[in-house]
This record gives C-alpha cells, sequence and structure tokens, in this order.
C-alpha cells in the first residue's frame, strides 16, 4: 500500500469517528495513535496524532486490554475511573480492526458511565437510609409490643405512657411514609409546571396560622411582611408545604436554639421585576459552609440526632427542591454560622 492510500485511509477513518458521539481512539503499529475524534480529545487532551498512545492516556487497565485485545485478536473490555477533576467513570472496549490495512489497527471506544454511577450510586443510598429510618422507629414498636405482652402485662400506668410512645413512632413511620411517596409524585411530574394562579401573600398568612401554636411552644415570633398580593402560577398545597417546612426548620433549629441571637423568624416576601422573592430568615447558630450543597438531599441531617429528636425525617428540603424546580423557580441557601441563616425562593410571576 502507497503512502498516498495510506494517507486516504487515515483521512476517511478520521472522518468517519468525527462523526460518532462516543469518544474513539484509532491505534496503530507499536500503539502510535493514528486519529482521535473530538469528544475523546476533550477527555485526553494529550493525545496527539502519530504520538505514542501511552503519553496521552496514562492508564495502565487501558493499556493492558490493548495489549490483551491485540494479542488474542479479539475485543476486550475494562473499566476506568478518573478522580481529578471530577469523578467520572468509563466503560471501554477495545477490538481489532479487520481489513486489508497494513498496519494492525485497534478501535477504542469509550462510553462515559458516570451519570449512571451517580443515579445507581443514590438508589442505593436512598433504601438503605429508607429501611434505616424505618427501622428504628419499627423496632422500638416492637419492644414496646414485647414489653406490653410480658412484664408490662398489668401494669395499667406503664401501659398508657408505652401505647403513647408507641403511637408516636407509629406517627413517625407513617410521616416517613407520606414524605417518600410525595417525593416521587412530585419527581414523577417534575416536568409539568403547575398552572393554577394562586396568591403566595394567602399562602403565607395560611402558613402563619398553621404554624403559630408551634412558634408559640418555642417561644418564637413569627414576623411575616409581604404586600397584599403577589400572584404566581403554581400548586398551592405544594407551595404551602415549601413555605411551611422552611419556617419550620427556621423554628426548629434557628430560632429555638439556646445560642440564637433572637427568637424570631423573619417572613419576607418583595416583588421584583419578573419574579417574587421570598425569604425566611432566622437568627440561630446557622449552617457550616461544608454543609450549604448537601442540605438539600434525601436524609441530609446537620446533626441527624438533633434533627430525629425534633421529629425530622431530613427529607423537608429535598421535597422544598424538587417543587421550587418544578415551578420553574430557585432555591438560595446563604448562612454565616453563628449568626443564622436565610432560605430563599424565587418563583417567576404570573404571566412572566
Ligand atoms: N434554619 C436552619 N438553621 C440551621 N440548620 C438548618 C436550618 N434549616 C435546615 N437546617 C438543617 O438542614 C437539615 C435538613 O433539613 P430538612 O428540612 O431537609 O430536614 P428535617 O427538618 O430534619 O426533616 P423534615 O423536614 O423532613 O421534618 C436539618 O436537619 C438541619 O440540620
Ligand atoms: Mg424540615
Amino acid at each position: 500500500m502507497d503512502q498516498s492510500q495510506l494517507a486516504r485511509d487515515r483521512f476517511i477513518i478520521g472522518r468517519f469517528i468525527d462523526a460518532l458521539p462516543e469518544p474513539v481512539v484509532v491505534i496503530g503499529a507499536a500503539d502510535r495513535v493514528l486519529a482521535v475524534n473530538p469528544p475523546a480529545q476533550a477527555l485526553f487532551p494529550a493525545l496527539r496524532q502519530d504520538d505514542l498512545l501511552a503519553r496521552g492516556l496514562r492508564a495502565a487497565d487501558v493499556l493492558d486490554a490493548i495489549a490483551r485485545s491485540r494479542a488474542s485478536g479479539r475485543p476486550e473490555r475494562t473499566t476506568w475511573l478518573e478522580r481529578v477533576p471530577v469523578e467520572r467513570f468509563f466503560e471501554l472496549s477495545v477490538a481489532p480492526m479487520e481489513g486489508p490495512q497494513i498496519e494492525p489497527t485497534m478501535i477504542l471506544t469509550l462510553r462515559d458511565m458516570s451519570e449512571a454511577r451517580r443515579v445507581e450510586r443514590m438508589r442505593v443510598d436512598f433504601v438503605a437510609n429508607a429501611s434505616h429510618e424505618l427501622r428504628t422507629p419499627l423496632a422500638s414498636l416492637l419492644g414496646f409490643v414485647e414489653t406490653l405482652q410480658g412484664p408490662a402485662r398489668e401494669d395499667k400506668e406503664n401501659r398508657i405512657k408505652f401505647l403513647g410512645i408507641m403511637r408516636e413512632q407509629a406517627q413517625r413511620m407513617t410521616r416517613l411514609v407520606d414524605d417518600l411517596l410525595s417525593l416521587s409524585r412530585i419527581e414523577q411530574n417534575l416536568h409539568l409546571r403547575p398552572q393554577t394562579p394562586v396568591d403566595m401573600v394567602a399562602i403565607l398568612r395560611h402558613m402563619a396560622d398553621t404554624l403559630a401554636s408551634m412558634a408559640r411552644d418555642n417561644d418564637v415570633a413569627l414576623k411575616l411582611e409581604a404586600p397584599k398580593s403577589v400572584m404566581v402560577r403554581g400548586d398551592r398545597d405544594e407551595l404551602l408545604r415549601v413555605v411551611e417546612n422552611l419556617v419550620e426548620n427556621a423554628i426548629k433549629y434557628g430560632a429555638s436554639e439556646p445560642t440564637s441571637l433572637n427568637r424570631t423568624v423573619e417572613i419576607t416576601l418583595v416583588e421584583q421585576e419578573r419574579q417574587c422573592v421570598l425569604s425566611v430568615r432566622d437568627f440561630g447558630p446557622g449552617i457550616a459552609p461544608e454543609h450549604l450543597p448537601r442540605l438539600t438531599e434525601r436524609f441530609y441531617r446537620v446533626d441527624a440526632g438533633q434533627s430525629r429528636a425534633k421529629g425530622g425525617t431530613g427529607l423537608g428540603l429535598a421535597i422544598v427542591k424538587h417543587i421550587v424546580a418544578r415551578h420553574c423557580g430557585r432555591l438560595g441557601i446563604e448562612s454565616k454560622p453563628g449568626s443564622g441563616a436565610t432560605f430563599s425562593v424565587n418563583l417567576p410571576l404570573l404571566g412572566r
């Protein structure tokens, strides 16, 4: 085969792999790179045509797989995990290209499995967390049932006390299951934007009524500042849930804490150009920066013991985030440890 034929072959191979969406590298004799398509080049910026493959791709497993495939003449598969700058996980396959070419050519293709791996990991964590959260109250319920069947059978006073605790535990499980169900329902409808016009101010008033007794019990003052009416497109129950959760958190983890600078929760709603901004501010202990990005993960709690003691399941902010996303809004969290936290929700105004 003459030089011009070789150049033409390379050109065709190059054009061919350029059209493929997945990263592909074509490797010639002595592990020299014959062609790299743009996705592969983006992945391995140091890969150069005619250079040694090992120069641009420092992954021993991958080089081994190529050597094995070259020796056996059969396709080989392997995986490759890159940790920096972000974790990425690839499935690779390498196969010899049959044909009349003078060079023994190998085709290396990669599939980015990072997203699938992340989702799978989340699923596993989620099942583990949900089971754990259910198991604790369930074990306590069973324990009390056994006590009531045995040692405390005739003990009227303890029976009443234990039944009270059992009721609490059962309510806790019900709340958890309800939260999980609403989370999955909201997730299913994530791409369906709710269309009903609703008044955010009416929702805030309703929330203030519902949470008045909780605020009183915790000796916390709710300060509400809002215009007469602010219309958005949304689902009333879901938006109420957002507001309730944020204010409940501000009471539970902010204003009612002994270290709180003052025992008020400020709830303000303002209209900006095309959106309204709701903010819920407390002056409690606040949240350390390392926790902020993870707060909206399911079951994530800064202090799981404290939250559980206050009846929390750690699903509240995950639900808030999903509802806000479904309403094409944005959730923001700001906090300076020691001086409180501000949770804000931006929502597009009706007709914008
Ligand atoms: N205003 C706040 N100040 C300090 N920490 C907060 C505040 N709001 C939330 N947090 C922290 O974020 C965690 C997650 O809140 P989230 O609402 O998701 O769960 P929860 O309140 O524990 O349970 P749930 O809302 O399901 O009853 C809380 O456990 C708490 O540690
Ligand atoms: Mg909460």
